[in-house]
């Protein structure tokens, strides 16, 4: 073989072949370079603010005609077709699904009622359907106070700018109603004047600053976990409604667990065990925290609300989901394995942690129903005082992993953790059960009730379903559709200029 060199010297043209291919090719990538980062510009013209958008606009469709990329994907979320293969449907009856969950909620509206979550979309909607809220005919009346909205809409801004926080939460549900009827929006996460991410929620501000953090100070990266950390949170309702996320000693699970016991707070009394119990909510955040993703600095948006590329325009995708259904943008841009195998890591996972949510559960029912035995046999308060604080811990570690919905692949070894010390606790208060109920003269198997389904767990706590959906009917048909009328007559107002969603 003739070296290269060897033939330019017998033929000089050569040469010049080589040296006019060679420039084309160099002319050739210069234009594709040119062509990628006219791309990356025009990427970087949709974060361009091009709207006079009043500061607490609720109205998405208003945001949406500036940006109608973000605003269409946030409408794909009123799709619900996706069913996960962990989580199941969405709109789920979760207490059909899982009747164990009836008697850990005796005395609590979520043993009535308690679905699937179907997404931001229909963050409003829900929740006036939800049985959990009641049927309030008059504003003065029904179970909820107006806190409970609070993360539900992107008329707050507006609210707790009008009115202030204190006097916001001072209210009832249903005098809100006809002032909160958008879904969550694009006014909870962004600064209209600049588009920037933008924390609105007083209670994520106030337990940064109980912290000795100013929150204001986020990194961009931390800001796109912070804008779900607004609601996507344990929280709880203290003086007055007042929202607080209790975060002082810490954000797991035996941390706020040592908030509550200080202050000796209880949700509410269970009706069989009498333990004074405490509700997680759903510390996606907190839980999210302690997993590996969190510790490599990937935050909530990167895979629920990943990079999309349409027409040369990147953008960020607005239909939060699970990202199990949307595999290459919210997972491949990091891993290289397939969706199949991704997929699998995730269900393992899932699966590894639920058998021992399982385990917790059924241990916890046991010893409410074990527990309503005893107190029926005669045992004294001194007997049963360590049994209640052992049920009080065990379910707020069940209920602390199960309400969050994504821990088992967020943050498995927390979420193992979390339901391992819950088993101890509850499987301690049978333990001290057992030994009370001999202490009475019984010895035997405890005789308990059938309670295997939904209706007969409903049945056996006296709760009547049909009566509540018959209230929960009519509040639908009449007090909604007035909410929605006084609300549109506001926006008629808006628009006509008489005033304005800030108030002027
Ligand atoms: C739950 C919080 C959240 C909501 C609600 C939300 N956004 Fe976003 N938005 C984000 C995040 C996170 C980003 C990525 C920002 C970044 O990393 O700089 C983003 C980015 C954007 C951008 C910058 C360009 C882009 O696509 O990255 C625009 C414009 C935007 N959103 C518009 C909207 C509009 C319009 C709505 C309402 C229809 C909305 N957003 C609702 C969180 C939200
Ligand atoms: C203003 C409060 C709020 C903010 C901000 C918010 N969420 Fe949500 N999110 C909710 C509520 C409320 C629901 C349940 C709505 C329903 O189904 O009726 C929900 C539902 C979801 C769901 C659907 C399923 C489920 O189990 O809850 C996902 C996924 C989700 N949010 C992720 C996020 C992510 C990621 C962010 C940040 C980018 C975020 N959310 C920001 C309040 C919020
Ligand atoms: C922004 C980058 C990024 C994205 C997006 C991302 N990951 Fe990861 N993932 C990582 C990093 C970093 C690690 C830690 C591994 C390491 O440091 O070597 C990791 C670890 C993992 C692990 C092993 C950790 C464990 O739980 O034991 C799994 C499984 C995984 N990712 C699945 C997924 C799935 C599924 C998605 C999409 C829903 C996803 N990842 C999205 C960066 C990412
Ligand atoms: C590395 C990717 C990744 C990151 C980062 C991530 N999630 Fe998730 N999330 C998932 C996956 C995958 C699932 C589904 C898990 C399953 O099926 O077990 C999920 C599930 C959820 C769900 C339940 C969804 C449903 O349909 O019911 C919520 C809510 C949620 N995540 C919120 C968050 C929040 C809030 C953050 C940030 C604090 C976050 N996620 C960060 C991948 C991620």
């Amino acid at each position: 073989m003739q070296t290269l060199g060897k033939k330019i010297e017998e033929k000089p043209w050569i040469g010049w072949v080589v040296f006019i291919i060679t420039i084309i090719v160099v002319f050739l990538a210069g234009l594709f370079t040119y062509s990628i980062v006219e791309r990356r510009t025009e990427a970087q013209f949709v974060f361009q603010p091009a709207t006079d958008l009043d500061p607490y606009e609720p109205r998405l469709e208003e945001w949406g005609r500036a940006f109608p990329r973000q605003f269409n994907t946030y409408n794909r979320m009123s799709d619900t077709t996706y069913v996960s293969p962990t989580l199941g449907a969405p709109k789920e009856d979760l207490l059909e699904k899982n009747p164990n969950m009836v008697i850990l909620f005796a005395g609590y509206a979520f043993s009535v009622d308690y679905n699937l979550a179907r997404g931001h979309y229909y963050s409003v909607t829900d929740v006036h359907e939800t049985l959990r809220t009641g049927a309030p005919m008059e504003p003065d009346e029904g179970p909820m106070p107006a806190t409970c909205w609070t993360c539900k809409s992107a008329d707050i801004p507006r609210l707790m700018a009008d009115l202030g926080p204190d006097e916001f939460y001072s209210h009832t549900w249903a005098e809100m109603g006809p002032e909160v009827v958008n879904p969550i929006g694009c006014v909870n996460c962004h600064d209209a004047e600049t588009m920037e991410l933008r924390i609105s929620q007083p209670a994520l501000i106030e337990a940064f600053e109980r912290r000795g953090r100013d929150i204001t100070q986020a990194t961009h990266q931390e800001m796109r976990s912070l804008t779900c950390a607004q609601c996507h949170v344990e929280y709880y309702f203290g003086q007055n409604n007042r929202l607080i996320f209790p975060w002082d000693q810490g954000l797991q699970a035996a941390e706020v667990e040592e908030y509550k016991d200080a202050i000796e707070f209880a949700d509410w009394i269970h009706p069989l065990s009498r333990a004074p119990m405490i509700k997680a909510q759903h510390p996606d955040y907190e839980i999210y925290e302690k997993g590996i993703h969190a510790q490599r600095g990937v935050s909530c948006a990167d895979c629920h609300m990943p990079f999309k590329t349409e027409g040369g325009v990147k953008y960020t995708d607005h239909q939060v989901q699970n990202p199990l259904n949307n595999i290459s943008n919210a997972c491949q841009t990091c891993h290289r394995q397939s969706e199949a195998e991704l997929t699998r890591n995730v269900v393992s996972r899932h699966q590894d942690v639920q058998q021992v949510r399982d385990r917790l559960e059924n241990a916890l029912v046991k010893a409410h129903l074990e527990a309503e035995f005893a107190w029926n046999e005669g045992a004294s308060e001194e007997q049963m005082a360590p049994v209640l604080q052992n049920i009080r811990s065990g379910q707020w570690r069940w209920d602390y992993g199960a309400a969050s919905h994504g821990g088992p692949f967020h943050a498995p070894q927390e979420m193992m953790k979390i339901f391992g010390t819950g088993l101890d606790y509850a499987q301690e208060a049978r333990v001290e059960l057992a030994r009370i109920l001999a202490q009475l003269g019984h010895t035997g198997e405890v005789p308990l009730p059938d309670v295997s389904t939904k209706e007969r767990a409903q049945a056996y706590l006296g709760i009547d379903l049909e009566q509540r959906q018959r209230e929960k009917d009519e509040f639908l048909r009449t007090v909604v559709p007035e909410w929605l009328q006084e609300a549109d007559e506001r926006y008629s107002r808006w628009d006509a200029g008489e005033s304005s969603p800030s108030g002027s």
